[in-house]
């Protein structure tokens, strides 16, 4: 191959990668990083280009002085990577580089090369130099895909997914316990380094309890979806009918589970596998909380995974369930105060009628309602209001109006009694941790 020479450098030779080069490109990786500059590609992209895409090196009698790593797909090459060693710069090395690199991608039918660089990057006037220019209107995105291929046939095992990213933002209201599972959950374990800075074990489960309906599902969901990591759901009753029982399905699906990097596993209404143990003969769900109380410390052995447990009646759990060592935290999720009754009703409200609704007045009448409560509510007036549009002949309706929404509020039975309420109170005073 013949290699092109710019620039007085004479002794500089080019030639392209060899494997024994990597050594070099590692310490300009370093030291391109070490002066403060992030490359945009990752090493092992580098690297993997520089052993099956387009790489030059230039090196003189004392080794490499300098790189520049490219791959050509269709019409458009990108470079890589593309750096000098500081010791050697100001000798048109960058240049040289720069046009054999073109000249070995460009066999492929190029029309193109791109480079992407760090705001911080200091030499980009060599690119200008070798008549590349500067995309001043662009911005650069990148997203992270957070499984693997073969962690996505576990996943397809299980019947595990990712959630949407937006489940954290889309829970209105709720600031106390979105405080509490935020800092104590989400933070340790989303930034684990952190964390042990400060000697904080990230939490590895956590048990949430409270009436039906006050979003103990909904926050699951929303933690694994805030961490990005795969959601898996275990439905006792599915277990329960496959050959070997509910026992047998728990420990094949912990197993699975185990081969995730990360992973939130969720067990709602945990009290029918974990109940609590009583009666001579012991009950037929024994063994299934005994196989329960063995797999949890097993999963809390490696990091980066979370059991989430959700139970509407934490009293009636096995008392050894909930002992220290287990379960990190034991979180109540209550019904909302009125400033979370405010954001969960702006939630269902179409913004086009929220002018004329009285929303203080439909936050007055729900003291009492979970999230669910006013869910339902909400639906049942918007539902009234399309109705009595389209057949009731009214004109100039524009959706729901106050009066819609309290008489579905009227027609709406709260989930939680007074008696659950007072019983809840209880609850959180005997088995809250948090
Ligand atoms: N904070 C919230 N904001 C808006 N909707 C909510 C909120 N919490 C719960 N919901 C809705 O209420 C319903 C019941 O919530 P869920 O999480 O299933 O309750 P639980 O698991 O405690 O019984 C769901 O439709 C959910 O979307
Ligand atoms: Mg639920």
């Amino acid at each position: 191959m013949y290699f092109r020479q710019i620039g007085p450098a004479m002794n500089i030779r080019y030639r392209p990668f060899h494997h024994a080069d990597t050594d070099a490109v590692l310490a300009l990786w370093d030291e391109v990083r070490a002066a403060g500059h992030e490359p945009v590609y990752s090493l092992a992209e580098v690297l993997g280009s520089c052993e099956k895409d387009h790489a030059v090196v230039a090196y003189d009698d004392s080794g490499i002085t300098g790189i520049a790593v490219g791959r050509a797909a269709h019409e458009q090459g990108w470079i890589v990577f593309f750096a000098v060693f500081a010791r050697c710069q100001s000798q048109g090395i960058g240049r040289t580089l720069l046009a054999n690199l073109e000249e070995s991608m460009a066999k492929g039918g190029l029309t193109k090369v791109s480079v992407l660089v760090n705001d911080s990057q200091s030499q980009t006037g060599v690119l200008e130099k070798s008549g590349f220019a500067h995309r001043r209107h662009l911005n650069y995105f990148e997203r992270e895909i957070p499984i693997s291929d073969k962690e996505r046939a576990i996943l397809n095992d299980v019947g595990g997914r990712l959630l949407p990213r937006d489940l954290w933002d889309r829970i209105a209201g709720m600031g106390d316990e979105k405080q509490v599972l935020e800092r104590r959950l989400v933070l340790p374990l989303s930034d684990a380094g952190l964390a042990e800075q400060f000697g904080v074990r990230p939490p590895q489960a956590i048990m949430l309890f409270g009436p039906p309906g006050t979003g103990k599902t909904t926050f699951a969901k929303a933690v694994a979806s805030r961490l990005n990591w795969p959601f898996v759901e275990i439905f006792a009753s599915r277990l329960a009918g496959e050959p070997g029982g509910i026992a047998n399905g728990l420990r094949e699906t912990f197993n699975r589970v185990a081969e995730l990097d990360n992973v939130v596993v969720f067990i709602d209404e945990v009290e029918e596998i974990a109940a609590r143990r009583a009666g001579d003969p012991p009950s037929p769900t024994q063994g299934v909380t005994n196989e329960l109380l063995k797999l949890i410390p097993a999963f809390r052995e490696k990091p980066g995974r979370l059991l989430m447990c959700a139970t509407n009646f934490v009293t009636a759990l096995d008392p050894a369930f909930l002992r220290h060592g287990r379960f990190d935290y034991v979180v109540p999720i209550g019904l909302p105060d009125s400033a979370a009754r405010w954001a969960i009703w702006q939630r269902y409200i179409p913004p086009s009628a929220a002018a004329q609704i009285d929303i203080s007045a439909l936050v007055d009448r729900t003291d009492g309602f979970t999230p669910a409560d006013i869910e339902f509510a909400a639906r049942k007036a918007s539902q009234r209001a399309l109705e009595s549009a389209v057949y009731g002949g009214a004109t100039d309706v524009n959706g729901p109006t106050t009066a819609d929404y309290v008489w579905a509020i009227g027609e709406t039975r709260s989930t939680v009694s007074a008696e659950v309420l007072a019983q809840f109170e209880s609850e959180i005073s005997a088995m809250a941790r948090t």
